[in-house]
């Protein structure tokens, strides 16, 4: 029997009882599928930062390398100053461990609330392939007369070819892999006697960004030769912003850059049912992926039992199918979905049941 090592950081704030949730579920499934799991916590985050004023060392970055993938809840403290957790925690990990791509699934399940009119299930249902070590979050630039009327301040947006080029393949991979088994519905008649099986979108801003999106441009145009099946096509991030919206049904794999793909998956997030049910990916396809529900630790709502744990739930699906187990990860969508039918709501203390009731649900209901 295959024995998979997790390594848990639950956080804080709400992180700790989704983390619990997602973890029943794990080991349901693992019982079911016939996997093992080990698990090793670790307790990066605001509390032990505000107790030792440790926020994550490179021995203890390290040490997360021996773990076939990590599970994060949620960091951030409302006594720790902005940024210090953030780019302490949560982004030493993403550039330490090289998880290049940021996987953030976009679908809506039967029974959630979308605030987009006469839009269902058939009409969002995306993923988004947001690059995750580049652009403004690598902090190259700087401050100059800091503190003066003439101060400058830069943070520029940084991409190379190599950055790119990867980002690119695995998005490439992500639409092959979607559509192994049936093209995707949204392709016309004449896409698929062309002989495609899927669509990858890239989302830039071309009018004005023109070295950055040339360069995404080319290697895009250079890859899609490999990739015969996938069509291609591009938006402006602007109007990505209307059409999230307006059209959901066009997109298939959007892929963008960092600090873009941040602002359109707080977006798409709320299309399908919000922070309650969004689930992502940090990936190093080389290395070691950590994987964590989009939503904060929302420290307003710790202890009470109104936090919704399916983002953390279908996050453990997320990193299940990364580990090559299909059949589970399948088995807790069909099981999430289940109980996403009797909830009454995704929303924060308005489900219809505790965080726990709907982590032991959807753990008995793994079939
Ligand atoms: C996210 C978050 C992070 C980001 C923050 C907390 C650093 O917004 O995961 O989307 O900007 O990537
Ligand atoms: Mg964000």
């Amino acid at each position: 029997m295959k024995t998979y090592k997790f390594a848990i950081i639950p956080g804080d704030g709400i992180g700790p009882e989704v983390v619990a949730q997602g973890l029943k579920v794990l080991d349901a499934a693992g019982r079911k599928f016939g996997f093992s799991t080990q698990h090793k916590n670790f307790d990066f985050g605001g509390s032990r930062y505000i107790k030792t004023g440790n926020v994550l060392s490179d021995e203890e970055l390290s040490s997360l390398r021996a773990f076939d993938a990590i599970y994060l809840g949620a960091v951030g403290h409302p006594d720790v100053t902005p940024g210090i957790l953030e780019k302490g925690i949560l982004l030493k990990l993403r550039f330490g461990l090289d998880q290049y791509i940021n996987l953030r699934p976009v679908r809506l399940y039967q029974n959630v609330a979308t605030p987009i009119k006469n839009k269902g299930p058939e009409h969002i249902d995306y993923e988004v392939v947001r690059e995750n070590s580049g652009d403004m979050y690598m902090g190259k630039g700087e401050i100059i007369d800091g503190g003066t009327n003439k101060e400058v301040a830069t943070q520029i947006m940084y991409y190379s070819y190599e950055q790119v080029e990867r980002c690119l393949k695995y998005a490439f991979d992500r639409v092959m892999l979607r559509h192994s088994l049936s093209p995707w519905k949204g392709l016309s008649e004449e896409d698929k006697k062309a002989g495609y099986i899927g669509k990858l979108t890239l989302c830039g801003k071309s009018n004005v960004l023109t070295n950055v999106f040339g360069l995404w441009d080319r290697v895009l145009k250079q890859l899609s030769k490999q990739y015969p099946k996938v069509k291609t096509d591009y938006y402006h991030v602007d109007a990505m912003c209307i059409f999230l919206i307006e059209a959901p049904e066009r997109f298939d794999v959007i892929t963008t850059t960092n600090m873009f793909g941040d602002i359109i998956t707080d977006l798409a997030a709320v299309t399908q049912g919000g922070m309650g049910v969004a689930p992502s990916g940090n990936i190093n396809p080389h290395g070691v992926s950590m994987f964590e529900p989009v939503h904060g630790s929302a420290p307003q709502f710790t202890g009470k039992g109104m936090a919704n744990p399916m983002a953390a739930i279908l996050t453990v699906k997320l990193m299940l199918e990364h580990l090559g187990e299909l059949k589970a990860a399948s088995g807790i969508d069909a099981a999430a979905q289940s109980v996403m039918l009797k909830m009454k709501s995704m929303a924060v203390g308005q489900m219809g049941y505790s965080t726990d009731q709907i982590g032991d649900m959807v753990a008995e209901s793994i079939k």
